[in-house]
């Protein structure tokens, strides 16, 4: 029996290098071992946007990511985490296990809280959806950047706190952050993120991504353009990177034209695999998709509908 694995990106807007190289590429590699799961995680996006069209085009966005970066359907259930119920139905249970004080401790409320930003009730609640994503299918493993730690940590109390309750139901998955990619920094060379607006694009266009890449922050103090060197790792072994960045040393226009070329060479035959997959085929995809997790999911429900006290 192979292991469950499974993890989610949110269609909050376009995915980004971080995207790519912390979660889902770790996952191209590793999903046909396991017994795989991907989704878009369009409720939780819905803590963000506020535009049905936005939501909608980002949503089958991320799915052609999903197919173009080399995810095989018949391999892993792709699917959208509003197609299963079952996820906000299970959430709705663990938000009834967890304190308040508990919740007000997880990083994205924080963050915004300290921010003196007002945060909706769906981004208080966010990590026990997150949960019960991943504790619907029994998930041993979740491939993820090291932002997501704690929300895994989040879903082990959730299921410890219903295992507790209710009985043996949830086993506790575990985050797989692989070195070198839990944290991808941005041109500014802080985490790369949608919110830090310095984010080098996965599917950009040619032009978008040469913006970006001429846009990462270089300090002259240093003899190599750090921001340049540490994205160029993700494509390069240092071993040969050492010698590029010696031989250009002080020329930071050279060595982001390098990482340009090195950028265009790794997503150019995706991008091409993106351009021909139709609208068509992302809906028959998450059909499919939507029919094997709801499967999944409710025989799950079954189960706790069943402990909790629900099913008479
Ligand atoms: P999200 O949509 O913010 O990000 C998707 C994935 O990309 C990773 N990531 C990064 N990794 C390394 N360096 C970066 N700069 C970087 N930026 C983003 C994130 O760590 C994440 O793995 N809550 C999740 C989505 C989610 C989920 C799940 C994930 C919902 N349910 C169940 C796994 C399992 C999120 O907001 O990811």
């Amino acid at each position: 029996m192979k292991k469950r694995l499974l993890t989610g990106l949110q269609p909050s807007g376009a995915l980004h290098l971080g995207n790519y190289f912390g979660a889902l590429k770790p996952f191209v590699d590793l999903y046909q071992d396991y017994d795989s799961h991907l989704m878009v995680v369009d409720y939780h996006a819905l803590t963000t946007i506020k535009d049905p069209s936005t939501l909608r085009q980002n949503t089958k966005d991320v799915i052609r990511d999903y197919l173009a970066v080399g995810v095989d359907p018949s391999e892993a259930i792709i699917f959208k985490q509003s197609d299963v119920p079952e996820h906000t139905e299970l959430a709705w249970i663990f938000e009834c296990l967890v304190t308040v004080p508990f919740l007000e401790l997880a990083h994205a409320y924080k963050d915004k809280v300290a921010k003196g930003l007002e945060a909706n009730a769906g981004l208080f609640n966010y990590p026990m959806l997150m949960a019960a994503d991943i504790l619907l299918y029994d998930t041993e493993v979740v491939p993820v950047g090291q932002d997501q730690k704690q929300h895994v940590e989040y879903t082990r109390e959730a299921a410890n706190k219903f295992n507790i309750a209710y009985g043996d139901t949830f086993s506790a998955p575990k985050e797989m952050i692989l070195e070198g990619v839990g944290v991808i920094p941005g041109t500014d060379g802080t985490k790369m993120s949608k919110s830090y607006k310095n984010t080098i694009p996965l599917f950009g266009t040619k032009e978008e991504v040469q913006k970006a890449v001429m846009g990462i922050v270089t300090d002259s103090t240093g003899e190599r353009p750090e921001n340049v060197f540490s994205i160029h790792k993700l494509f390069r072994p240092e071993s040969e990177l050492v010698n590029l960045y010696e031989e250009n040393k002080g020329s930071y226009k050279t060595l982001k034209e390098a990482l340009l070329d090195d950028i265009e060479k790794l997503i150019t035959p995706m991008r091409e695999k993106r351009e021909s997959i139709t609208d068509e085929e992302i809906k028959s995809v998450l059909k499919e998709g939507a029919e094997k997790a709801r499967a999944r999911a409710n025989a799950k429900m079954v189960e706790v509908r069943k402990k909790i006290g629900v099913t008479l």
